[in-house]
């Protein structure tokens, strides 16, 4: 038995090497030559370079898919049909299929190479999202490990996002990264203020966007950011809502609080924000200046592991568990989720068994 784990073992890591060479030898060796793009039966045609992924080339003639994991096809983000030239579906696309997506030749872009011709289809509403240069106009820390970043747009001078949404933010090459990087960060700011959007982005040890951002960006630097993504976003209703966030994952709920305030919307709303000790709570002044605009929001921090000098009397454990206690009949919830993966998944299953069913609840995965 342990040989043929051994041998099965042997082979998968042969396989993987093998593959590593042939894309290696296929970047180097192959002349793609020119390529065209058709996108949606003709509408937009590309000229381009072959012998890049497919979201890369797209991106540099301006055309910006969903992605958060930067290309590497682990979010699953950047989906897109194409329609010819695609080449067969690769094991590394299969996983993030469902049956009717792979009818649809529906594929990951980051994961195919443009190496012919290609026949594309794109979202209208993809074409509207675009980049924009902007200069950071205050780096401020909001606990030991989350920093604040308000950059100032400059060109174009105003960004237009659905409150909840995220942009994705362009490192650029440095001694940490060879090659430049982008990664997903909710905007944690209101959108009555177009001329700013203020992110929350927590160090990830050894992480090359929050190394960046944490050890080497400084005030005055230009920041090329593009978006707005993502379907995470206040829905039109007159249902309760629960907000949930943990870490980081408060910057959306910020913006669509900051939305409800702006906008008069009194709607019944509870912050549920997880952290693990007092020290990780973060942007407590702007939550009370918000609890004075709300007429029906309540606010519930909750501390997974409180320091003995936090004498902390509020409540302690999952945020999930303290959440679940107090919202006994979900047929009335929406509900809105963001951050921890792990946090969001446990959410689901619980708001599920109170009764709020899955089009009823929304999330962002930090992931
Ligand atoms: C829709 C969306 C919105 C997001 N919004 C925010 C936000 O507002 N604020 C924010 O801080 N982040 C946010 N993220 C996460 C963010 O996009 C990056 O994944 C994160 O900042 C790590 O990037 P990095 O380049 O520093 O790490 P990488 O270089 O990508 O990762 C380095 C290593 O750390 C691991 N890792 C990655 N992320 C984490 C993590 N959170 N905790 C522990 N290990 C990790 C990776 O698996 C890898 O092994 C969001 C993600 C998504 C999908
Ligand atoms: S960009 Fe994340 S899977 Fe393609």
């Amino acid at each position: 038995m342990t040989q043929v784990l051994l041998g099965l073992l042997a082979l998968s890591g042969l396989t993987s090497v093998l593959a590593v060479l042939l894309e290696v030898a296929d970047s180097y060796l192959a002349d793609y030559g020119e390529c065209t793009i058709r996108i949606n039966d003709g509408d937009k045609e590309l000229q381009v370079q072959g012998g890049n992924k497919l979201l890369g080339t797209l991106m540099d003639a301006g055309i910006f898919i969903p992605s958060a994991c930067g290309g590497r096809g682990s979010c699953g983000l950047c989906k897109l049909r194409v329609l010819d030239g695609g080449g067969p579906i690769l094991p590394t696309e299969t996983p993030y299929m469902n049956a009717a997506e792979l009818q649809d030749q529906v594929r990951l872009s980051c994961q195919v190479k443009v190496r012919n011709d290609l026949a594309i289809r794109i979202p209208p509403e993809l074409f509207l999202i675009r980049a924009y240069q902007t200069r950071v106009a205050e780096l401020r820390d909001l606990t030991h490990q989350i920093r604040e970043v308000r950059l100032h747009l400059e060109d174009p001078p105003e960004i237009t996002f659905k409150p909840g949404q995220y942009i994705q933010l362009v490192v650029p090459e440095y001694e940490g990264s060879p090659e430049p990087v982008y990664r997903a960060y909710s905007v944690a700011s209101a959108a009555s203020r177009p001329g700013e959007i203020k992110l929350v982005i927590t160090r990830v040890p050894n992480g090359l966007a929050t190394t960046y951002v944490h050890h080497y960006l400084k005030e005055r630097d230009p920041v090329t950011i593009n978006g707005p993504y993502g379907d995470f976003y206040l829905r039109q209703s007159d249902r309760e809502m629960v907000l949930i966030g943990t870490g980081s994952g408060l910057a959306p709920l910020l913006s669509i609080l900051y939305q409800m305030a702006d906008e008069g919307i009194s709607r019944k709303v509870t912050l549920y924000f997880g952290v693990k000790e007092k020290r990780d709570l973060f942007y407590q002044d702007e939550i009370q200046a918000l609890a004075e605009r709300l007429p029906n929001f309540r606010y519930v921090p909750v501390l997974s592991e409180p320091a003995p000098e936090d004498q902390w009397q509020g409540e302690t454990g999952y945020v999930t568990g303290v959440m679940v206690r107090q919202v006994s009949d979900g047929s009335r919830v929406e509900a809105y989720l963001c951050g921890n993966p792990l946090m969001i998944d446990a959410a689901v299953k619980l708001l599920k068994q109170v009764g709020v069913t899955d089009e009823r609840i929304f999330h962002d995965k930090f992931a």
